[in-house]
């Protein structure tokens, strides 16, 4: 089955060509980031604009690049949520028009699943029939979460962020430092040549469970609001200067916070299961890769991390998915809507 997915849920315009739900033929990933840079972040307006503006180009490279012709794509899969309801609203109607054009079935495709799925596109990685039930860390820039699945399509949220997403902490906190937009790779970046240890940022934690949603363990949330405040009074009382050689370690302890509570957290997490999926754009940085390869050494766990291609947003994780059988299809997906704040699922409590 060979798949034209679309994804074009926050800035990135992507289109790619996917077989049986792990043979990448094409993916194509146009960012937008020069356009959003000067303003400190994605401008919801200029993104749905400039998909507009770019998908059909972007479609027709990923259909050249693939080989394939119109002839013999099978399904057009489309994110349909969570992001930007304006941005999603360009791919999930192009989609909606293509599959009707071709009289193809349409997949619409949770964003967030995606990324849960997005480990297994690796070709060399187990399919999900192999590898049976396991837990899954999405960590990107707009979420944070912890979903155990037994079964791809079975999930269950664990916990999720009650404040900032990972990614939003980075982007914050590279902020407050005067670096640059987006901040997470250049957090990474910077952090490398410091000491993680020279500054003890606090690691947020989530103690009540009125503060979560229902169902819920505190234990499994997470809080970046608080370590964001900490490096704002941290510079506060010592200034950094242009080119200040500390910066590197305040970087390095910074980051190291945040890393922290993630692996805390699965840790808490894999008590009971052996198989641990990461995705999400955060799912790049180095040192988390590094801290979650030791926490699955120590506790003897398999652990899946997306090939870095697949890291951040793109479309070859929504044509994979859709490919093995994910999402809305039929009449459920030409009749829904964009959904701005769809959960990952629907937890059953
Ligand atoms: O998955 P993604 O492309 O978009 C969302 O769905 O949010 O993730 C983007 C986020 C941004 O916050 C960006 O700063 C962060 O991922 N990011 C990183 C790294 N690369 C991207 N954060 C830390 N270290 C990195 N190397
Ligand atoms: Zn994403």
């Amino acid at each position: 089955m060979i798949v034209l997915g679309i994804e074009t849920s926050c800035d990135e315009t992507a289109a790619a060509v996917v077989r049986d739900g792990r043979e990448t033929l094409s993916s194509i990933i146009l960012s937008q980031v020069e356009l959003h840079r000067p303003y400190g972040g994605v401008v919801p307006e200029i993104a749905s604009r400039q998909h507009s503006e770019m998908l059909p180009g972007v479609i027709d490279r990923a259909m050249h690049d693939a080989g394939v012709g119109w002839a013999q794509i099978d399904a057009v899969a489309a994110t349909y949520g969570p992001g930007l309801a304006s941005s999603l609203m360009v791919g999930l109607s192009t989609a909606k028009g293509l599959a009707m054009r071709l009289e193809k079935p349409l997949i619409a495709i949770n964003h967030l699943q995606a990324h849960i799925y997005s480990p297994f596109m690796s070709p060399e990685a187990p399919t999900p029939a192999v590898v049976g039930p396991f837990v899954a860390l999405v960590i990107s820039g707009g979420h944070t979460c912890l979903v155990q699945c037994a079964a791809l399509g079975e999930y269950r949220l664990l916990g999720e962020t009650i404040d900032d997403a990972a990614g939003e902490a980075f982007d914050k906190g590279a902020n407050l430092l005067g670096l640059g937009y987006p901040g997470g790779p250049l957090m990474d970046k910077i952090g490398r040549t410091g000491n993680p240890k020279a500054i003890m940022f606090p690691r947020g934690r989530v103690r009540s469970p009125r503060d979560v949603g229902a169902g819920l363990q505190p234990e499994l949330c997470f809080s970046y609001s608080g370590v964001k405040t900490a490096l704002l009074y941290y510079l506060r009382d010592n200034p950094l200067a242009a080119g200040d050689p500390r910066l590197p370690d305040v970087v390095a302890s910074y980051q190291e916070a945040i890393v922290d509570t993630v692996i805390d957290r699965c840790e808490r997490a894999m008590e009971t299961m052996s198989t641990l999926c990461v995705g999400g754009g955060v799912s790049l940085n180095s040192r988390l890769r590094l801290k979650l390869q030791d926490l699955a050494h120590r506790r003897g766990l398999r652990l899946l991390l997306a090939k870095p291609v697949f890291c951040a947003d793109n479309a070859a994780m929504i044509a994979g998915l859709a490919g093995m059988g994910g999402g809305l299809t039929g009449q459920h997906a030409f009749g829904t809507d964009v959904v701005p704040a769809l959960p990952v699922c629907a937890n059953w409590v």
